[in-house]
């Protein structure tokens, strides 16, 4: 006799054979118990679930010479030709080469025939969410008033594709994906029965293998079988399916967390010169990764773990080491360089760099950070703050290291002088060698009582205040300076926003309007000789419109050509 493939060999011919779907099992069983069995049934989900098995089941229920009964016998004739697919009764229609409205005017011919021998005639109509809109709308009015001792199951993967009108007239059963436990026991009944011995890994990594399909697990089980005989054994067939060991995962994880950068190449060298397929590698990682996240969140006993004993063990014992935080992280990056290495014509350098990411995603993570509370604190808008990396650097040409400081010029334009609504955007921080501290002047009482004010308004305004090297107060404009090192404060208060609240405290102290100028004592210094290199940089009209495009602010402007 020809061979048969396991998956078909081990169809369940009973509703007790069919595992993990007990609730529709049990209310199909019901529902012919008590003569309630309806005329039209939507059986959805993955592929290889028990769908066509169950559909088949069913109409044997039915069309048994000894039913309708919950357990057909197996061997009249009505039984035996459905479970090889021949019975004049019951037809399988495959809805993904018979699409069109002409076959399903042809089915709605046959449904006006009785049953030629058996109870009912049933028709399975498998992928049914393949049929034409015309198909559906024939085949909608056979639903809505069905002939006699007709039945319907459409089996379809993708039952979100069926029209409303469809299932509004059919009973709706969503298979679902078997677990890992249930996969790996039928597999082990599988190989009782062919006398095949394997040990519980080559069997573990089968069940994983297989995401949850029982067709794909008998299938791989026969390709395994078909490679090593009549006894499987893990190494073997790890290898054969492409399967990375799951100590070698933890090794990986092991490396992240210690940040050894140098180990996690090792390790896709290893792979690579291994033969293993990185894609494969990567989507394994992924799922070690997801199963730590688990045994951290919900514990390493979670029903949610689909894993072997072993393998439970090795995830308890890592995952306390790590935090949700990092999990989330690595997960993320993960899937990203997953879905990359789909289309990559180079997928070691792009795992090579998912993995160089998680290495360093700690310390990214702190960035991470910084950079949202400093988008929270920043105002809104073309003048806030970003955090970034300088746009252009010049090299200072260097200072002799006593030099004095030169005594600002409180005459000169300074170049940040804003009136309320201009939109200053100007600044030139230079980093200056270190100074000796200038003896600690008395702070002005106007400039005490506005930050006190302020203090109670606004905390962020207030921290950018603190640093404040001194202020002058003209007749109508208030001029804050700050040393050069500080200049990140004066960039922040250089916002509309933050000007405008610091120029209504300094108005309410002072009790007369002004206008508010920021600006660094460097700047003012240097104003009166020539235009700061920050100047000349906002006045280039190219490196200007880079800096608009980028969405950013100068943050440190440097003359290279001085030195
Ligand atoms: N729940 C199950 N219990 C036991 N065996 C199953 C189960 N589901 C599927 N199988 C096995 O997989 C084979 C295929 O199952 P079936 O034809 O019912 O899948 P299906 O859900 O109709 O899939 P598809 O959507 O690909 O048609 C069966 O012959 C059987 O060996
Ligand atoms: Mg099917
Ligand atoms: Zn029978």
């Amino acid at each position: 006799m020809a061979y048969q493939v396991l998956a078909r060999k081990y169809r369940p011919q009973t509703f007790d054979d069919v595992a993990g779907q007990r609730l529709i099992t049990d209310t199909l069983k019901n529902a012919i118990l008590h003569d309630r069995v309806a005329h039209g049934y939507i059986f959805s989900g993955a592929r290889g679930v028990g769908k066509t098995t169950t559909a088949r089941i069913l109409a044997k229920s039915l069309n048994c010479a000894h039913g309708p009964t919950v357990t057909p016998c197996g061997n009249c004739d009505s039984c035996r030709e459905i479970a090889a697919g021949n019975s004049v009764d019951v037809l399988e229609i495959d809805a993904a080469s018979n699409r069109g409205i002409d076959e399903i005017r042809e089915l709605r011919e046959t449904v006006r025939y009785l049953p030629a021998r058996d109870r009912y005639k049933v028709f399975i109509i498998d992928e049914a969410h393949m049929l034409t809109p015309e198909a559906f709308n024939a085949l909608l009015k056979t639903l809505e008033e069905p002939p006699p001792r007709s039945l319907f199951i459409l089996a379809t993967t993708e039952a979100h594709k069926l029209p409303t009108t469809i299932q509004s007239r059919c009973q709706h059963f969503a298979f679902r994906l078997l677990d890992y436990r249930e996969i790996y026991q039928r597999l082990q009944e599988v190989c009782q029965a062919e006398k095949v011995a394997a040990d519980e890994g080559s069997l573990a990594a089968i069940a994983q293998a297989a995401e949850g399909s029982v067709r794909d697990a008998l299938s791989l089980l026969d390709q395994m079988i078909a490679a090593c005989g009549g006894s499987l054994a893990e190494h073997r067939v790890r290898q054969l399916l492409g399967v990375v060991p799951a100590g070698l995962l933890q090794h990986v994880v092991e490396a992240i967390q210690a940040g050894d950068a140098a180990r996690v190449l090792e390790q896709v060298n290893r792979l690579a010169t291994e033969g293993y397929e990185l894609g494969h590698f990567c989507a394994e990682f992924t799922r070690y990764v997801r199963n730590l996240m688990i045994a951290r969140s919900c514990g390493a006993d979670s029903p949610l773990l689909q894993v072997p004993e072993d393998e439970r063990e090795g995830l308890a014992a890592l995952a306390p080491q790590l935090s949700e935080e990092d999990l989330a992280r690595y997960l993320n990056v993960l899937l990203r360089t997953q879905n990359e290495l789909r289309y990559s014509l180079q997928p070691r350098f792009h795992l090579e760099l998912g993995l160089m990411k998680l290495v360093h995603a700690r310390r990214l993570a702190s960035l991470e950070g910084l950079l949202s509370r400093l988008e929270e604190l920043a105002p809104r808008g073309e003048d806030s703050v970003r955090v970034q990396s300088p746009v252009v650097k010049r090299r200072e040409p260097p200072r002799p290291p006593n030099a004095t400081p030169q005594t600002p010029n409180p005459e000169s334009q300074l170049p940040n002088c804003a009136r309320p609504a201009s939109n200053p955007q100007h600044s030139s921080p230079r980093r200056e060698p270190p100074r000796p501290n200038p003896e600690p002047q008395p702070e002005d009482p106007r400039l005490v009582a506005i930050k006190s004010l302020l203090f109670s308004q606004s905390k962020f305004l207030s921290s950018c205040l603190n640093p404040v090297a001194r202020c002058e107060f003209g007749e109508d404009s208030v001029t804050v300076f700050y040393r050069p090192s500080d200049s990140w404060a004066a960039e922040l208060l250089r916002s509309r926003e933050q000007q405008d609240k610091l120029r209504a405290a300094c108005e309410q102290v002072l009790g007369h309007p002004v206008t508010i100028c920021v600006t660094l004592e460097a700047d003012a210094a240097r104003q009166v000789q020539r235009p700061s290199a920050r100047e000349r940089a906002s006045s280039d009209l190219k490196l200007d419109a880079y800096r608009k495009k980028l969405n950013c602010v100068w943050v440190d402007v440097r003359d290279l050509s001085q030195g």
